[in-house]
């Protein structure tokens, strides 16, 4: 059966582990997730003045890693429609003079399968697993590229699980079965959030058949770039124009 992602079940589960995101993406990767994002904001040229949105932005890592790489003249835009999410997202862009784009992002309220800003709005427009929850993936990839300008790009980072044989059964057994145990510890959640991870991902297109979703919204040049042996995949596609 297709793992439930009805707005109402992503809201009440992102919604109950949005003050222990952070600590458990840094326990759960051992710290790469980090590195990911700063992959993913270098993916693409773009000019320290152009406006960048960031959609399921969360708790804000992937803007905040844009504003980090754009400097002083960043316009950064996050958005995301769990209120709990943002929240912690506002608390650490407003209070850490440690966060290199700290005060540099605006966040809003937004579904991503409807996004409150006009056609060819930004440069660049982002998700940073993200688009795996979106409960229509090709709505929600074609909603990104209507608001992204002519000439622009789109940007990607969702997990993905290993082609390599071993590596991929390694991957599958920390997945299955070590994420959601130190999920439980470190969050108790009723909605099993850390056993809907390996689930979604399992069922998730990848690496040519996710390149195939981005042509048929109109995305051009795609580029897929697997990172850490594959357990995620960085996707880069160009708005024509
Ligand atoms: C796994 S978190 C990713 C957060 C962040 N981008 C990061 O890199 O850590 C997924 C986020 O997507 C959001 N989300 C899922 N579906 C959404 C939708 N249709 N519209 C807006 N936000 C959505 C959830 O609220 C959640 O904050």
């Amino acid at each position: 059966m297709p793992v439930d992602k009805s707005q109402q079940r992503i809201r009440r589960m992102f919604g109950a582990i949005a003050p222990r995101y952070d600590r458990m993406n840094r326990l759960m990767t051992f710290g790469l997730d980090r590195r990911w994002r700063n992959r993913t904001v270098r993916s693409v040229p773009t000019d320290p003045v152009e406006p960048v949105l960031d959609v399921c932005c969360g708790t804000g890592d992937l803007a905040l890693a844009w504003a980090g790489r754009l400097g002083p003249n960043a316009r950064v835009v996050g958005s995301d429609f769990t209120h709990p999410m943002l929240v912690r997202a506002r608390e650490k862009t407003g209070s850490g003079a440690d966060l290199p784009g700290a005060g540099r992002v605006f966040y809003v309220g937004g579904d991503t399968l409807k996004l409150p800003c006009p056609d060819d709005r930004f440069q660049v427009v982002s998700v940073g697993f993200g688009i795996r929850n979106v409960g229509d993936t090709l709505g929600g990839l074609a909603e990104m590229t209507r608001v992204c300008r002519p000439g622009g790009h789109v940007v990607v980072l969702e997990t993905s699980v290993p082609r390599i044989p071993v590596v991929g059964g390694l991957f599958r057994f920390y997945f299955n079965h070590v994420v959601p145990l130190v999920g439980r510890w470190v969050a108790p959640d009723p909605d099993a959030a850390y056993s809907y991870l390996p689930a979604s991902t399992a069922e998730f297109p990848q690496g040519e058949s996710f390149a195939e979703l981005m042509r048929s919204v109109g995305l051009e040049e795609i580029v897929v770039r697997p990172l850490t042996l594959g357990s995620v995949t960085l996707y880069v596609g160009r708005k024509p124009g």
